[in-house]
């Protein structure tokens, strides 16, 4: 009875490293380098995805706080990126706040674009979404314009501190 308890608990702590490890591995990544402001007219949005690698599971931010009145963020396919098409868009990102977020949760390309005229001007971002990061503990490199995600962190937090009790109640 106990040895079937004590290996029940360690399945589930070996899940619950497994998905602390997941979440460790998703960064959130600031469209444009800038949180409060990346998401804006001037900002070279083309050159700024090709100097950036993206993976699965990694979160986009999109900064506009200062410009929640005029723009927004839709998902659009490739034709519609292309030719700065806002009808029929895929998603709707906006949110309204000028701070929208979107998880990469496909190996695919992505396009988004600004409504209102505005991805004429170069409000527009394709993104290529590479393999997910490999498993192996490999530094992690300081993206530019990239940090980890707070959100992610407070989770792993929270994981850990499941497991902390887990383990009390096991010993205990
Ligand atoms: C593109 O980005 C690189 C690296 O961030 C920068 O050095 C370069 O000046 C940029 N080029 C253009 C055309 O914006
Ligand atoms: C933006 O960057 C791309 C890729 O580096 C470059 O080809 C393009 O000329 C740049 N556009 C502007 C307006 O600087
Ligand atoms: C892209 O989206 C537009 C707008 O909804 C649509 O008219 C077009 O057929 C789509 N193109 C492809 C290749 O799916
Ligand atoms: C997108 O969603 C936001 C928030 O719900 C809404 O205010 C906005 O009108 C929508 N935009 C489009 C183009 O549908």
């Amino acid at each position: 009875m106990e040895i079937l308890s004590s290996t029940k608990n360690m399945l589930l702590m070996m899940m619950m490293s497994a998905m602390m490890w997941n979440m460790a591995k998703s960064d959130l990544i600031y469209v444009g380098g800038s949180k409060g402001s990346g998401w804006v007219l001037g900002n070279n949005l083309t050159n700024w995805s090709l100097n950036q690698h993206f993976h699965l599971n990694d979160w986009l931010y999109f900064g506009y706080e200062k410009d929640k009145r005029y723009f927004n963020v839709l998902e659009v396919n490739k034709t519609s990126y292309e030719n700065c098409i806002d009808a029929g868009f895929i998603k709707n990102v906006t949110g309204g706040a000028g701070r929208d977020v979107f998880q990469l949760t496909n190996k695919k390309t992505y396009y988004f674009i600004s409504g209102g005229g505005y991805c004429w001007q170069g409000l527009k971002v394709a993104i290529h979404v590479k393999d997910s990061v490999a498993p192996a503990p490999a530094p992690k490199s300081h993206k530019s314009g990239a940090s980890a995600l707070d959100a992610s962190n407070i989770y792993h937090s929270l994981m850990v501190l499941i497991l902390i009790l887990l383990c009390t109640n096991f010993l205990g």
